[in-house]
């Protein structure tokens, strides 16, 4: 599968757990509220794993305007990374669970609008059809070696 188009499918996975997060926040129970943050945090470290290690380089190099894009990409996983580090480890029931959750959506909604808009269009151009499906499948079979952690992300460091 061509790689912005596996990318722009996770997107819309991730949108609709944040739809239905948006939705039963206020009536869901804490353990309910658990299971969908934990299955937020796994969509979106396994994401960004395939951006960091595959996607991001592919883009810098066969299109060498996006430098300055990939590079603020990466400081916007690093805010998402110590979200979803602290959402982990946050009692679902604390008074700050939402008010972290709708921050880190609303982080990863901006960053999505700007890689979809302003910076994928640009490497699609650069990179042609056969490099994307070519990088789709790497990406593919990467995902599998995502870790579980977001502190195990590149982009936790940086
Ligand atoms: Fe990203
Ligand atoms: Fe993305």
């Amino acid at each position: 599968m061509d790689a912005i188009v596996l990318l722009k499918g996770d997107h819309k996975l991730v949108e609709g757990l944040f739809k239905e997060y948006e939705k039963t926040k206020d009536t869901a129970t804490p353990a309910a509220k658990r299971m969908l943050v934990d299955k937020i945090c796994s969509e979106l470290v396994t994401h960004a794993y395939i951006e960091e290690t595959i996607f991001y380089p592919a883009a810098r190099e066969g299109a060498p305007d996006t430098k300055d894009h990939v590079l603020e990409s990466v400081e916007e996983h690093h805010v998402m990374d110590w979200l979803l580090a602290e959402l982990s480890g946050l009692d679902a029931a604390d008074e700050t669970f939402d008010a972290k959750t709708t921050v880190l959506i609303e982080n990863v909604r901006h960053h999505v609008e700007e890689e979809e808009k302003d910076w994928f269009p640009i490497v699609r151009k650069a990179l042609g059809r056969n490099r994307l499906v070519d990088l789709g499948e790497q990406m593919t079979a990467a995902k599998a070696k995502a870790p579980a952690s977001p502190l195990a992300l590149a982009s936790a460091k940086s």
